[in-house]
């Protein structure tokens, strides 16, 4: 039977430090949740980034403005918030209604101050390898493998999804740890077959069951990313999990396996944003 990587009893450790750390310094740690619509998933985001905050200690504000809203406007909220001292870090929830662009909206956050670590200043800063917000994601992710000490060094390490977000970061960060990387996406023609060949194996597509038992190699490290639901309405990942549960070594349930991290990651970022702020 896998191990089963138990992200929530990381989260909750990673948190408490977090939150230790934030209780020394001279300022409470302080974030800016901006939110663009009515978007459902977003809202129980947002509403868990607030928790998450008041768990940590911080300071937050949140900002939930309607779908009408322009660009001008947001960008406008954005250098605001840019320029005021108690706000360490910044997060506008994605994705925004048709109409706004997003890249223009992640572009004016401060590169100091985008604890997403979405900017292409951090984004960059990830490719060459230099000190940046990692995106919280794939920085869990990380946090998770080494938890558990599986270290990605010579092994095959397949990422399924090309996101910004979660499969490009996630690529880089086993990258830089020696992962030898394969990155998979909707175009490509022998998934099977890559995916078996990986050792670490990363699911990141939003599609129910997508990952199935004959794609494992056994003994394989399975990461379940994505947050679906099935027919019945329960929350799901992309790995069909009893059956691919049989065939690893270790597997992260949905829920209660990246998410969790996510957010703790937010956490941590906010926190160094505000260590950087306050030297
Ligand atoms: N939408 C889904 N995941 C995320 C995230 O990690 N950050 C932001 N800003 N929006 C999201």
């Amino acid at each position: 039977m896998a191990t089963i990587l138990d992200g929530k009893a990381l989260a909750a450790k990673c948190k408490e430090n977090v939150k230790e750390e934030a209780a020394a310094l001279a300022r409470t740690p302080g974030l800016a949740v901006i939110i663009v619509g009515d978007n459902p998933a977003s809202r129980v985001y947002v509403n868990s980034k607030r928790k998450d905050c008041e768990e940590c200690g911080f300071f937050s504000e949140e900002y939930a403005l309607p779908a009408t809203t322009t660009q001008e406007a947001l960008i406008d909220l954005i250098h605001q918030l840019n320029g005021r001292e108690e706000i360490d870090g910044i997060l506008c929830q994605l994705p925004l209604p048709d109409g706004i662009d997003e890249e223009a909206v992640l572009m004016a956050i401060s590169p100091e101050k985008d604890v997403d670590g979405f900017h292409p200043m951090n984004m960059g800063a990830l490719l060459v390898g230099k000190e940046g917000f990692l995106p919280c994601t794939p920085y869990g992710i990380m946090e998770i493998l080494a938890e558990y000490g599986i270290d990605p060094k010579g092994k095959n390490c397949v990422v399924i999804g090309r996101s910004n977000i979660v499969g490009k970061p996630m690529a880089l960060l086993l990258l830089q740890k020696h992962g030898t990387v394969t990155v998979c996406h909707s175009r490509t023609t022998n998934l099977k077959e890559v995916c078996r060949q990986a050792d670490i194996l990363v699911a990141a597509v939003g599609k129910v069951n997508m990952v199935t038992a004959d794609m494992i190699k056994p003994g394989a490290v399975v990461i379940d990313v994505a947050m679906n639901r099935n027919e019945a309405g329960k929350l799901c990942g992309d790995v069909d999990y009893n059956a691919v549960s049989a065939m690893a070594s270790a597997i992260t349930p949905v829920p209660g396996g990246v998410g969790p991290m996510t957010r703790a990651m937010l956490m941590k970022n906010t926190l160094l944003a505000a260590q950087k702020h306050q030297n």
